[in-house]
């Protein structure tokens, strides 16, 4: 069983799907810890309601990135956590964080990456024109949004779409993408190399999706 620590600092929907994942039988990964660097996070309550240690590190509890960090990590390796899962934690890392977890930490990022990186995706999205939007499971770099990428899932962009329709279209990917991601770590089936994600065994998607369709 892969020992996995969870990240958030709000919401707390991709936890839920990967707690969920994580119920299923023979499921090779278990969530030992989760942490918050805000005590209201919704996803603190659902830890909390499934026995998984939940804790609180505020940032504003440091004098710099640097301290906070190294509590994180030292909750982090008390729990013998070994993959990190960044689930909407609102933080930028340090590369010395970055580089202690190097090729065990994971993210999810609501875009098909390269494509919009950062913050308000979804609407710029939408502002360029793109007819395909989606989320990115990728191993962290010191570079924000960017590193090894493990899994994408892509849905349409509809005429019509509001940045919250939108989002929730690319939500419900996110909450199967990241247990499949997970799942083909916890499985041993991932390796990087020259910074390529290879995956053993991997199942490629049948179809390419239209949009609009052709
Ligand atoms: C998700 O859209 C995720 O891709 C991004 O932050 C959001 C977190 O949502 N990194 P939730 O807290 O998991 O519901």
């Amino acid at each position: 069983m892969l020992r996995v620590g969870v990240l958030i600092s709000g919401r707390g929907s991709n936890l839920q799907s990967l707690m969920a994942a994580c119920d299923t039988p023979n499921f090779p990964a278990e969530i030992v810890c989760v942490i918050s660097n805000k005590a209201d996070a919704k996803g603190l309550d659902y830890a909390r309601a499934d026995s998984i240690p939940a804790l609180v590190i505020s940032h504003k509890d440091y004098p710099d990135r640097q301290k906070f960090e190294a509590a994180l990590n030292a909750q982090l390796e008390f729990h013998d956590v070994q993959l990190v899962c960044l689930a909407g934690f609102m933080r930028i890392l340090t590369a010395w964080f970055v580089e202690r977890w190097r090729d065990r930490l994971v993210n999810i990022h609501p875009s098909l990456l390269p494509a919009f990186p950062g913050v308000d995706t979804h609407q710029k999205a939408i502002d360029y024109g793109a007819k395909l939007a989606g989320c990115t499971i990728h191993f962290v770099r010191a570079e924000m949004d960017h590193g090894p990428i493990i899994l994408q899932a892509a849905v349409p962009v509809l005429h019509d779409d509001t940045e919250e329709a939108l989002a929730a279209r690319v939500l419900k990917a996110e909450h199967k993408a990241f247990p499949a991601a997970l799942r083909l770590i916890a499985e041993g089936r991932v390796n990087i190399i020259n910074e390529r994600v290879f995956i053993a065994d991997a199942v490629p998607s049948g179809e390419a999706l239209f949009n609009p369709k052709a």
